[in-house]
């Protein structure tokens, strides 16, 4: 027997793969196909404090090796996200699932937790520190001081299950610097990573999405070492009550195995999630439980974190 069953801050999920923010997740509609589907869970769409429509379209293309998107945060408001997971959850049999917000600013941030805070949702949630594409905003996990600062702030008041979505960094010494910020607070998660911000597919001789003269956020295979770098630097650096959800590349059974090998607890797929629709799920499983049932192992504790390095 085989199971791919893992848990997040207690939270109890039936395998370990889901939707990764942003790919399946703006309406009740999609978010339900996920609920449906063999996912262990779904997270919602990045909710803000007010609706959004987002940047001009075309603002997502898919190449033969990944995608780009500048989508520029739509959703419908993260009382709608709320409001929906509660609903949800009044059953007893519900799936556990992810609530993803940020604010445009420091400010909304804190209304939109203090909001949670003082609401009855007692579910996870995921902030966002990482979006790439909101021309003007840069990324709040890119600037150390303004990430310490806002933690510092939330923490005082938010005491419910919390983790944070993360951009990919790319070399050791921030690697280490993020590490020793992160281990200052009760992190519930980190999730590891967003798109590769800011890159230019050309077709031809143009670009093929319309917002920031086609700059945008990276994924698919493009991202996949990336990721898998990102989940084990911190998985080897963060306090083991903070758990890592691995998201970068993730196609196949054997790419989701690799991310748990890492490190991950959880795995979300994007990309690959957006070309092949909520069928992915069953693949993915099986294809991991078949690795599993051909290595021997029976759980993913038995080979989490477990990276062979060269001696
Ligand atoms: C968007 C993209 C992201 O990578 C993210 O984390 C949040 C929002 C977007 O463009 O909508």
């Amino acid at each position: 027997m085989v199971s791919t069953s893992t848990q997040i801050a207690g939270f109890h999920f039936e395998n370990c793969l889901m939707n990764a923010a942003g790919i399946y997740c703006m309406t009740k509609e999609e978010l339900m196909e996920i609920e449906n589907s063999q996912a262990g869970s779904f997270i919602t769409k990045t909710g803000t404090l007010e609706a959004r429509s987002g940047n001009p379209e075309p603002r997502y293309s898919a190449t033969s090796l990944g995608s780009i998107n500048s989508m520029g945060l739509p959703n419908l408001g993260f009382h709608y996200y709320l409001d929906f997971v509660r609903e949800l959850e009044k059953e007893e049999s519900s799936k556990n699932h992810f609530l993803s917000v940020v604010g445009l600013s420091p400010d909304e941030t804190h209304l939109i937790l203090k909001e949670i805070q003082a609401s009855d949702y007692q579910g996870l949630v995921e902030l966002n520190l990482s979006c790439p594409n909101v021309p003007g905003k840069p990324q709040i996990a890119y600037d150390f001081e303004m990430t310490e600062n806002i933690l510092s702030d939330i923490f005082s008041y938010y005491k419910k299950p919390l983790g944070i979505k993360l951009p990919p960094y790319f070399d050791i010494v921030h690697f280490d610097q993020a590490a020793s910020i992160f281990n200052k607070f009760p992190l519930s998660f980190v999730n590891c990573i967003n798109s590769i911000g800011n890159g230019l597919v050309i077709d031809d001789e143009q670009v093929v999405i319309k917002p920031k003269q086609g700059f945008g956020g990276i994924g698919g295979d493009y991202i996949k070492p990336t990721a898998l770098a990102n989940v084990h630097a911190f998985y080897q650096r963060l306090n083991p009550s903070i758990q890592i959800i691995g998201t970068g590349g993730v196609k196949s059974g054997r790419d989701a195995f690799e991310h748990i090998l890492c490190g991950a607890s959880m795995v979300q797929i994007g990309t690959a999630l957006q070309e092949e629709g909520p069928a992915i799920f069953s693949r993915i499983l099986k294809e991991l439980e078949e690795i599993m049932l051909e290595k021997g192992y029976h759980s993913l504790e038995d080979f989490r974190g477990k990276l062979h390095y060269l001696s």
